[in-house]
């Protein structure tokens, strides 16, 4: 870690993830989003770092997280949920605050409709991880921890 790069990192899901393990478990899984805030604390902790676990299904809250990020993280671990294919807003916040984030989705989006191919967020991510189920989070964090002992 940098000498002062902030031993947290902040992990971010958006719209509809507050559902996981019950939402369309065939593609989602059956892990429920206190189980990913779990596996996140516990790669964390390996290296020494704290997470903050955030769920919102308002863009707003997602924007206004990002915001107090700064600073205040290593980095950011975001799943923007449908948020990824349609908000520029996202995006730009993301450029704003000049942190590495890791783009994470659960399921492999490129198998599946058209309109999920597109990321707003995949230009200003440092790393995207696709299709890897709720090991994607964990990867994300290691990810970052990565980068941020740089
Ligand atoms: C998702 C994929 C998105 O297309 C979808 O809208 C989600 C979840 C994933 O984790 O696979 O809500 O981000």
């Amino acid at each position: 870690m940098s000498e002062n790069t902030p031993a947290r990192i902040l992990v971010l899901n958006g719209p509809n993830l507050n559902l996981l393990g019950t939402r369309e478990p065939e593609i989602y899984g059956h892990e429920t989003l206190k189980d990913v805030e779990e596996l996140c604390r516990a790669a964390a902790a390996q290296a020494g770092y704290e997470i903050e676990f955030l769920q919102s299904n308002h863009e707003g809250v997602l924007i206004d997280a990002i915001h107090a990020a700064r600073g205040q993280v290593a980095g950011i671990v975001v799943n923007p949920g449908a948020f990824t294919h349609t908000s520029i807003a996202l995006a730009d916040a993301i450029s704003g605050v000049q942190l590495p984030v890791i783009e994470v989705h659960i399921s492999n989006v490129h198998r599946r409709e058209a309109f999920r191919h597109h990321s707003y967020i995949s230009p200003v991510a440092a790393s995207i991880i696709v299709g890897a189920g709720v090991n994607g989070y964990v990867l994300g964090v290691q990810q970052l921890i990565h980068l941020a002992s740089r």
